[in-house]
């Protein structure tokens, strides 16, 4: 096999410059803030996959959402199933919690702001990272990036039962603000997924002739306005998500318990 220049070892060797960066700019900054507001979501994340006040009629936290176990009260269960037997006892948020946090985790967004704030890799454009090997995503086990595609569409499942949460919510309790913070994390949780980049790949990614397929091409230009946005709507669906779970939880606690809760 002819081995190209973009194989060649000279070329996979880095550049040899002995300042860390010649940027001047505060670059550390957005590192050090992604760090902060990753490291806040994961610590409410697991505080929340493990607090049982998840449910308050008829709201439901959207981090125990799809309620499917035994133990989850049965207003609470989706179409009134529990389809995890007597066996499981354990927090009913942990089985389903991998699933979108398996989106995040391997979302291109989130992956480029994790590999700065966490791993440092780089930190920020031409600024010099501490690791010596870079073998990007083409190796075991970021290779396993690439299942992002596959968790796109159990996302799309779950922000459709967000979105059934929030209805439920809107005809039982419509003046209730938990029903329009409800309301809004589903828009935002929903728009986030429609922006993927594996979204706009599925709905036109492969066509080589738009005009031979008008309806294809209508959806990837939707996406792909919403697709602009991507890091936006990741941010705030973010904290969206988090807001509406800890809201809900408030309620059931009775710490809120204004009348309009
Ligand atoms: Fe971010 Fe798919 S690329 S959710």
């Amino acid at each position: 096999m002819t081995q190209t220049a973009a194989d060649s070892p000279a070329r996979r060797q880095r550049a040899q410059i002995k300042e860390r960066t010649l940027r001047t700019d505060q670059w550390w900054r957005y590192p050090l803030v992604t760090f902060i507001i990753f490291t806040a979501f994961l610590v409410y994340a697991t505080w929340a996959i493990f607090d049982m006040d998840y449910f308050v009629s008829p709201y439901h936290a959207p981090f125990a959402s799809p309620c499917l176990a035994t133990s989850c009260p049965e207003e609470a269960r989706l179409f009134g199933l529990a389809p995890f037997g007597d066996w499981y006892t354990w927090p009913p948020g942990i089985l389903i919690l991998g699933l979108p946090a398996g989106f995040r985790f391997t979302c291109y967004y989130y992956r480029k702001a994790y590999y700065r704030g966490f791993w440092l890799s780089p930190p920020a454009c031409a600024v010099g990272e501490p690791h010596r090997k870079y073998t990007g995503e083409s190796r075991f086990p970021l290779i396993l990036q690439n299942v992002h595609r596959y968790f796109f569409y159990a996302a799309i499942v779950i922000g459709l039962i967000l979105a059934y949460d929030a209805v439920l919510a809107l005809v039982h309790k419509p003046g209730g603000l938990g029903t329009w913070i409800l309301i809004a994390n589903a828009i935002l949780i929903n728009l986030y997924t429609l922006s993927c980049h594996s979204c706009r790949h599925i709905t036109a990614g492969r066509l080589t002739h738009f005009s031979r397929h008008p309806v294809r091409y209508k959806a990837w230009t939707v996406v792909s306005k919403l697709n602009a946005k991507h890091q936006e709507l990741a941010l705030v669906s973010m904290f969206s998500v988090m807001g509406a779970d800890l809201y809900v939880r408030l309620v059931a606690k009775g710490i809120i318990s204004f009348p309009f809760a």
